[in-house]
């Protein structure tokens, strides 16, 4: 891409990215790899931000007022890497002029895949059994042994009913389940699904409840002792979503004292700190916010980040604008 003046813009990319990406930037920007692939701390984004035309973070790093209030910024657009964007200050981008953008859709079918990764597990006491046999604790078959649940007829519960709820209703109605959500609206062309405008409702009726809301103050601890107590003994929690959405202390004693049966969990409230109360349970399935990790799906969010700002630095509107 040739840009207005035959510029080449100064990017940063916070991490190591897929090397079809960094090869695809390089050609028309000047591109900072973060060679060592250690994340950066708050000091080195600052420092990145006052000396790129652009900075790309990923979920790990906060972008705060601070940091975009600089008097010498000079980043004018934060391309970032997913689709969550609960880490940059939008308020203070807004205000500032900072351009945001992320990386919606292309990410979608690989997180329902970790949706029904998770389900699968916690349902099927997968994760338990495995660390049983790897222990030596496995006596053979038994009628009786490692007993889970089955997901057909059951009601998967989805909180929220965006792009990667819907793929994961695509998904469980593929095992037989009955599909009810919650969102702030109801979807008037997804019949036959159930839609509860009230979450405890739904909490109340699902045997699988599975997050997919966004995070932010609004959504913080939604999951919380008291919904936790709407759901059945036998119910099941996944989150895909982000980990602010529960509280993270009061799902591990529901987990202890077996008040629902199991729960999923990719995203943490203070990744890459996980609860330690949760590292102890057998009924919690623990993966490391592995919900877009696949090659494709990496690779094309790479290239998106790379669309949008082709776009912004030529002058067009961005693809995917946030805010
Ligand atoms: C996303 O895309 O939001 C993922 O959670 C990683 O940031």
């Amino acid at each position: 891409v040739h840009f207005p003046g035959g510029k080449r813009p100064k990017i940063c990319l916070t991490r190591r990215w897929p090397e079809a990406v960094e090869a695809r930037l390089r050609v028309s920007y000047d591109v900072t790899p973060n060679e060592t692939d250690i994340p950066l701390d708050p000091a080195q984004l600052a420092e990145a931000i006052r000396t790129h035309d652009a900075l790309c973070p990923t979920v790990a790093d906060a972008i705060t007022r601070e940091m975009l209030s600089a008097p010498d910024r000079r980043v004018r657009i934060i391309g970032n890497f997913g689709v969550g964007f609960e880490h940059i200050d939008l308020a203070a981008a807004r205000e500032f002029g900072v351009a945001v953008s992320n990386t919606p859709d292309v990410l979608t079918e690989a997180t329902a895949d970790i949706a029904m990764t998770l389900m699968l597990m916690a349902m099927r006491r997968a994760g338990e059994a495995e660390r049983a046999l790897r222990s030596g604790k496995w006596g053979g078959w038994g009628p009786t042994n490692f007993l889970g649940q089955s997901l057909a007829g059951k009601t998967l519960g989805l909180v929220g009913f965006g792009r990667i709820a819907r793929a994961t209703a695509r998904r469980a109605g593929a095992f037989g389940m009955r599909i009810a959500y919650h969102s702030r609206r109801e979807a008037p062309d997804m019949p036959p699904h159930a839609y509860f405008a009230d979450l405890g409702a739904l909490a109340a009726e699902a045997d699988v409840l599975s997050l997919h809301a966004p995070g932010g103050a609004e959504t913080r601890h939604m999951v919380d002792a008291a919904l936790l107590a709407r759901m059945p003994a036998h119910a099941v929690l996944v989150n895909t979503g982000r980990g602010s959405l529960v509280d993270e202390a009061a799902l591990a004693l529901a987990l202890k004292e077996r008040r629902i049966a199991a729960a999923g969990l990719d995203v943490y409230e203070a990744e890459p700190e996980v609860h330690p109360a949760l590292l102890d349970l057998p009924n919690a399935v623990l993966l490391p916010h592995l919900g877009s990790a696949t090659i494709e799906t990496r690779t094309a969010m790479g290239m998106k980040v790379a669309d949008n700002l082709d776009r912004f630095f030529a002058g067009e509107p961005l693809l995917d604008p946030v805010g």
